[in-house]
C-alpha cells in the first residue's frame, strides 16, 4: 500500500527534529559523564552502534593518533571517548544541537574534536582518504537512500581503513503500529518502507508524533549489498536487540557491520 508522495526537504525536517530530540532529552542525545572519559584516558572504553551490544575491540585499530569520522553520530558520545581513547576524531552530523553535545564534552575535558554539520550522504567537504575508521551508528534509517552513504564513506577512508556501522533490521518496518500497540506483529507494510509514502502524514503524526524524525526502511540489498557495491569486504557481523521492543521476543532487530576498504 502507497499514500501519495509527499515533496519535503527530509534533510531540513530532520535537522529540525534533531535539534528537538536534543531538547526533549531523547537518550541518543545525552552526552557521556566524566566518569566515561577518565575510564577511555585510561585505555578502559567501549561504544555501540546498536541499542545494547559494545562493538567487538577486534574490530578497532590502534587508536593513539588514527583519524576517525564519527558520521551521523553527533549527541556526545562515540566521539568523545574515542578522543579520550587517543584518536583524533570529527563528528559530523546534520543536527547542530547534536554537534552542540559533542562541543560541551570537548570543552567540559579538554578534548580536541572537530565538529561539522552535513548531510551523510555527501562527505565532499573531506578529502579522498582522509580517515583510517569511519565510526557509523544507527541512523541511515532518517535518509530515503542509503547507497551513497557507502559510497562516500569508501571515497574518504584510506586504504586498509574500516567502516564499523549500525543500522535497524528492516523487518521492523513491517508491522501495522497500532497492531503492535496492542501486543500483535501483523504485517502491512512492504519494503523499502518510508515515511513519505508508505503511511499518511496523519497517521505517522497519530503514531510517532508530527515532529518525530523521519525513517525509511532500506533493505538488506541496499544496507548489506551496498556496502560491497561500494567496494568494501565486510569482515564482521553483529546482531543486537532493542529491550522492550515487541519483535525482540522472536528476534534481534539491529544489525552491525565491520567493512573494510582493500
Ligand atoms: C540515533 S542518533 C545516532 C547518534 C548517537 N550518538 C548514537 O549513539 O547512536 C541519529 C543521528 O543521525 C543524525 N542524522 C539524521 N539525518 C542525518 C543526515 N542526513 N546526515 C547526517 N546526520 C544525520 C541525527 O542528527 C542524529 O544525531
Amino acid at each position: 500500500m502507497k499514500t501519495k508522495r509527499r515533496d519535503i526537504d527530509v534533510r531540513a525536517f530532520n535537522r529540525m527534529a534533531w535539534d528537538k530530540n536534543v531538547e526533549a532529552g531523547n537518550p541518543w542525545t545525552i552526552p557521556v559523564d566524566a566518569a566515561v572519559i577518565a575510564a577511555a584516558r585510561r585505555g578502559d572504553w567501549e561504544i555501540i552502534l546498536t541499542p545494547t551490544k559494545p562493538v567487538p575491540p577486534a574490530w578497532f585499530p590502534d587508536l593513539a593518533g588514527c583519524d576517525v569520522l564519527c558520521l551521523a553520530s553527533g549527541g556526545g558520545q562515540q566521539g568523545p571517548i574515542l578522543a579520550a581513547a587517543g584518536a583524533n576524531v570529527t563528528v559530523y552530523d546534520n543536527s547542530p544541537r547534536q554537534l552542540a553535545q559533542d562541543r560541551a564534552v570537548a570543552e567540559r575535558e579538554k578534548l580536541d574534536i572537530r565538529t561539522v554539520e552535513g548531510d551523510m550522504r555527501d562527505l565532499s567537504v573531506f578529502a579522498a582518504g582522509a580517515f583510517d575508521l569511519i565510526v557509523h551508528p544507527i541512523s541511515n534509517c532518517f535518509v530515503p537512500d542509503v547507497r551513497p552513504v557507502w559510497r562516500e564513506a569508501y571515497r574518504v577512508l584510506r586504504r586498509g581503513g574500516a567502516l564499523l556501522s549500525g543500522f535497524n533490521n528492516p523487518v521492523i518496518y513491517l508491522f501495522d503500529p497500532d497492531k503492535e500497540k496492542a501486543g500483535v506483529l501483523e504485517v502491512r507494510f512492504s519494503l523499502p518502507y518510508s515515511e513519505l509514502e508508505t503511511i499518511s502524514e496523519e497517521e505517522r503524526a497519530r503514531h510517532y508524533g508530527t515532529d518525530a524524525p523521519l525513517e525509511f526502511g532500506h533493505t538488506l540489498q541496499d544496507l548489506i549489498g551496498g556496502q560491497i557495491d561500494a567496494g568494501f569486504v565486510i569482515t564482521g557481523f553483529y546482531e543486537d536487540t532493542f529491550p522492550g521492543e515487541l519483535i525482540s521476543d522472536y528476534c534481534d532487530s539491529f544489525i552491525a557491520t565491520r567493512a573494510v576498504k582493500q
